[in-house]
């Protein structure tokens, strides 16, 4: 069954089948065809997920016939694939990646090098000392060669750095967050991670990964000192691109809001295309209630929206996509963080496209009309 249409309606059906019988009030009928398809010629289409264990026919289904790749919500981070120094546990990502392979479904590893689920043992030096530079660049070394190697050839491109910039006080320097890398390593060890990344696989994608990097003010409604992000985020990517790091892009996250500005996104885009990058949305979602904050979880939400504020969030959803249209010659790939409200990370402030019973939500058929040519008016 490969025609995109059955799939999109075959996943249409398994999702009624499969509905919990709760009426969010947010379904909306299906003229789709899959997401993927809506903007094959454009760029490529995500979700996120430790796939396929634990999901329903329907979810599968649902992944099928809207997305063309994957990121493993946690099943390759460095806490659960190098629990300890000499054990690595590949049983879930191997799981994921074959699924996919066979599937045709791409995969975008997630995440090398990070300052959360990374277990401590990275940083514990001998008899009981700090970990001295050497060792802990020689454990990012090896952890990098071993997993970027263990899936060479299988994994399109990877989060080779994730949200190595702190969030408040930026903007006149890199603000490099004073994690466990940056003291034990210093600053370079985002230049070092792209080179070990490399090679081990130099056909690999290598992206940094952060959230918030796509606006200087206001990117926070409950936190507004969380400034000059962006800015910081540029100084960042000047200097690994002036130290020879193989990079190839930039992932804007992209968990945002009913009040993200839309302008200061399309900026961010303009400006790291400037350097020569590429960008992904690598996380995307949308809140629909309640205060946003960035990579942190829900406050507020968890109550019934109303219909004002899932029209909101299509409107939201649509001028985004109407902006990644526009610059789909350096878009890579827009991923959502999730396949359903049920799924997310903030499911109480129902971020995405499709519900907590998997039912479209006005934001699909929003996203849709954008691959069709019906995007917002400028
Ligand atoms: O696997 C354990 C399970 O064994 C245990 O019973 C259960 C009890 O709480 O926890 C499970 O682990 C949870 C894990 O997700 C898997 O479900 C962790 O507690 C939970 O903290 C973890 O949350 C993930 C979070 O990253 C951790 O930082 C979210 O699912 C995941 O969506 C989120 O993703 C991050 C990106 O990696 C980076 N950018 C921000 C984004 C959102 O925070």
């Amino acid at each position: 069954m490969k025609n995109p249409v059955v799939y999109a309606l075959v996943a249409c059906a398994l999702s009624l089948a499969n509905a919990h019988g709760q009426d969010t009030g947010s379904a909306t009928s299906v003229t789709n065809i899959g997401l993927k398809d809506a903007f094959a010629a454009k760029f490529l289409i995500g979700t996120a997920g430790d796939v396929p264990r634990g999901y329903s026919e329907a979810e599968v289904a649902n992944i099928k016939a809207n997305y063309n790749i994957i990121t493993p919500e946690n099943c390759m981070k460095p806490q659960s694939v190098h629990p300890s120094e000499d054990v690595f546990t590949w049983a879930t990502p191997d799981a994921l990646v074959k699924w996919c392979q066979d599937n045709n479904i791409k995969v975008w590893g997630h995440t090398l090098c990070w300052h959360a689920q990374t277990p401590g043992w990275f940083f514990q030096g001998t008899n009981g000392q700090p970990v001295t530079r050497e060792l802990a660049m020689a454990r990012l070394k090896s952890h990098i060669l071993a997993e970027v190697g263990h899936y060479k050839g299988r994994v399109y491109g990877w989060d080779v750095v994730n949200e190595a910039i702190d969030d408040r006080n930026g903007g006149q320097t890199e603000n490099l967050r004073n994690d466990s890398w940056f003291r034990a390593i210093g600053p370079d060890f985002l230049t070092l991670a792209f080179k070990w990344a490399h090679e081990a696989d130099p056909d690999a994608l290598l992206f940094y990964n952060d959230y918030n990097i796509d606006s200087d003010t206001n990117l926070d409604r409950g936190n507004p000192q969380y400034t000059g992000k962006h800015a910081s985020s540029m100084l960042l990517l000047k200097r690994l691109l002036q130290e020879g790091a193989p990079i190839n892009g930039v992932g804007i996250q992209g968990h945002w809001h009913l009040y993200t500005s839309i302008s200061d996104v399309e900026k961010a885009i303009t400006d790291y295309e400037s350097l020569g990058l590429k960008v992904s949305i690598s996380e995307l979602d949308v809140t629909a209630t309640g205060e946003n904050s960035g990579a942190f979880p829900t406050r507020g939400g968890g109550g019934p929206v109303s219909p004002e504020a899932l029209q909101q969030q299509a409107k939201v959803y649509a001028q985004l996509f109407d902006v990644f249209d526009r610059h789909a010659k350096t878009m890579s790939r827009v991923t959502l963080w999730g396949i359903s409200d049920r799924r997310s990370w903030r499911s109480g402030q129902r971020p995405l496209l499709f519900d907590a019973q998997l039912q479209p939500k006005p934001a699909l058929q929003a996203v849709l009309d954008v691959g069709a040519g019906k995007g917002m008016a400028h």
